[in-house]
This record gives C-alpha cells, sequence and structure tokens, in this order.
C-alpha cells in the first residue's frame, strides 16, 4: 500500500498534466461536448476545480521528488519539471484572482487584464508541464524500465495531447490580445 502511495504520487504530476490539466484547459472551449452547454461562470468553475484537484497532486508530486534526493536540477526533465510545479502554484492563485476578482487586485489591474495574463501564464504553465513530460521519457527510469520500442508511442501521445489542448486557450488569448490592442490605439 504505502508503494502504491508513493508510486501515484510520484506519477501523479505526470498524469496530471496529460488528463486533468488537459480537460481543465479545454473546459472554455467552444466545441467541447462536456461544457458546451453550459454558461461561462460554470465553465470556470468547472475549470477551477479540475485545476485544483490536480494542482494539489502535482504539488505533491513535486514535494515527493524534492524530499527523495539531495541533488536537484541536474537534468533538463528536472529543470523544467519545477518550473512547471512552481507556475502550477502561480497559475493556481492567478486563477482564483481571476474567478473572485478582489477589489484590491482591481484597482490595479482590469478584468480583461487579469483574464489576459492568466490566458499566458496558463499556457506558459501547461507548456513547461508538457516539456518536461517529454524529457521525462529519456531519463533513466524510462530507458530501463519501460519496453524502448514503446516510448515513441508514448512522446507521439504526449506531443498530440498538447497541440490538441492549446488550440482552444490559443485562440481565446489571440482574441485578447486584439482586444488590448484595439484598446492601446489612441480613438
Ligand atoms: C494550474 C492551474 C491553472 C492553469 C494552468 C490555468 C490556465 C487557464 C487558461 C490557459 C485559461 C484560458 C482558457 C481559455 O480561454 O480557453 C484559463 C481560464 C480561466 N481560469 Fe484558469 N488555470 C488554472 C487554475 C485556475 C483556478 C484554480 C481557477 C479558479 C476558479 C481558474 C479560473 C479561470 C477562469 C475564471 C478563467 C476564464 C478567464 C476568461 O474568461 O478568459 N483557473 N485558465
Amino acid at each position: 500500500m504505502p508503494y502504491l502511495i508513493i508510486t501515484l504520487l510520484l506519477l501523479s504530476p505526470c498524469s496530471y498534466f496529460h488528463v486533468l490539466m488537459a480537460q481543465a484547459l479545454m473546459s472554455h472551449y467552444k466545441v467541447n461536448p462536456i461544457t458546451r452547454w453550459i454558461s461561462h461562470k460554470n465553465k470556470s468553475r468547472y475549470h477551477g476545480l479540475l485545476q485544483l484537484v490536480g494542482g494539489v497532486m502535482v504539488l505533491l508530486g513535486g514535494l515527493g521528488k524534492f524530499s527523495q534526493k539531495d541533488v536537484h536540477f541536474n537534468t533538463w526533465h528536472g529543470r523544467f519539471g519545477v518550473a512547471a510545479t512552481f507556475g502550477c502554484a502561480a497559475s493556481i492563485v492567478g486563477g482564483l484572482v481571476n474567478f473572485y476578482q478582489p477589489k484590491i487586485v482591481l484597482k490595479k489591474l482590469p478584468p480583461s487584464e487579469l483574464r489576459f495574463r492568466h490566458n499566458v501564464f496558463g499556457l506558459l504553465t501547461f507548456t513547461l508541464g508538457m516539456v518536461a513530460i517529454y524529457l521525462g521519457y529519456y531519463s533513466k527510469f524510462f530507458t530501463r524500465h519501460v519496453d524502448n520500442e514503446f516510448i515513441p508511442a508514448l512522446m507521439l501521445t504526449t506531443t498530440l495531447v498538447y497541440f490538441l489542448t492549446i488550440i482552444g486557450p490559443t485562440g481565446s488569448l489571440l482574441t485578447k490580445l486584439k482586444y488590448r490592442r484595439q484598446k492601446q490605439q489612441p480613438q
């Protein structure tokens, strides 16, 4: 049982990024069959819930890795993984600020700017996490314990999941960028 829990904790960043985060990022996507019928507010609730559940898994997985050995940041997989873990914590805070829009924050930034920044940093965090997973396929763990003929299939899956997931948030970011530019132009 302890082994199962430890394995789940160690694998959780990987499974979270692939499944939960991908689904969470697609929740505002117009053609998502699960969320297309619900209001924008409820899409955000669904998105936030998935990100919170998965985010906790990432942070626990990250903590598990930190407590495992003395040397960190010695591989590119590790460096990207750590950056993604911090990005994940920051995105959770940014998402909550975006959802609740506290007055103190609105005094400094308008809601459109909060949405824009959360979108940019969210995409960046997802990219870091997916790069970390991809680099993980070159690690000793994978090359030793996983059938080497199976690894290219995993790489392809990660690449496909990445590109299919970012379609919605990238489109949404481009719309926000257009709006931002229009606002900045002198009338
Ligand atoms: C790791 C954590 C998170 C990441 C990477 C992330 C990423 C993103 C991205 C990329 C978008 C843009 C999606 C699109 O427009 O198609 C988005 C939207 C949004 N997120 Fe998050 N998010 C995270 C956590 C949260 C949390 C915890 C909440 C709290 C409810 C939240 C609330 C929102 C809201 C309200 C929007 C809609 C903003 C809008 O109207 O454009 N997010 N998120």
